[in-house]
């Protein structure tokens, strides 16, 4: 009974440190070696996201999809989203998220990537997750709280 009124505190964000990571490694599990999926599912909802790419720029995203290239690319990104959730849930983790996200966004800030292009990114994102991943209302409660606060850490490099 205890644990089920912390649940569902939690599920309506009334305690303010609530786990939310246990949700949000659930759901990555069911889908981190997609990875190619994952960014097959970016490419095709926002091709100018696949534009920036040196590599894919003017490619079919059919052909290059099977790639040695694509998918290399893919695991990176995707490892770095799988580091970042492996941190979370510890509070002693946070600088070393921060750290990720910081040279994630400088980066990128570097090859004039711009906010815009993250936001679209996480729309297909977590488009491809709702359709795909181990999901439900908590779950998805928990992901975008945590989404949110992550991003804002980015958002304020790229801008
Ligand atoms: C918002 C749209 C994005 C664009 C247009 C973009 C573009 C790029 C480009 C052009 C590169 C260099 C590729 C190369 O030369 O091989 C790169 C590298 C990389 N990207 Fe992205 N990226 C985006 C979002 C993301 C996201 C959301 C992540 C991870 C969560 C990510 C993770 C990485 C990693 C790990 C690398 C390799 C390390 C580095 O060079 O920074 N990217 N990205
Ligand atoms: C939390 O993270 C710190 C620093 O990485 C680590 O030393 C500690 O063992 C972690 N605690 C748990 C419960 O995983």
């Amino acid at each position: 009974m205890k644990y089920l009124v912390i649940l569902v505190l939690c599920l309506v964000g009334a305690l303010a440190h609530c786990d939310k990571a246990p949700f949000v490694k659930t759901a990555w599990e069911s889908v981190k070696h997609n990875e190619v999926d994952i960014l097959y599912a970016v490419f095709k909802e926002y091709p100018e996201i696949q534009a920036r790419f040196p590599q894919f720029v003017g490619k079919d995203l059919d052909n290059i999809r099977g790639s040695a290239a694509f998918a290399t690319h893919a695991v990176r990104i995707i490892n770095l989203l799988t580091e970042v959730i492996s941190l979370l849930g510890n509070s002693s983790n946070i600088p070393a998220i921060n750290n990720i996200l910081n040279d994630l966004a400088n980066n990128h800030k570097s090859r004039g990537i711009t906010k815009d292009l993250f936001v679209k990114f996480n729309a297909a994102f977590i488009n491809y997750m709702r359709a795909h991943a181990t999901w439900n209302n908590e779950i998805e409660a928990a992901w975008n709280a945590v989404s949110e606060e992550n991003e804002k850490i980015v958002y304020a490099i790229v801008a």
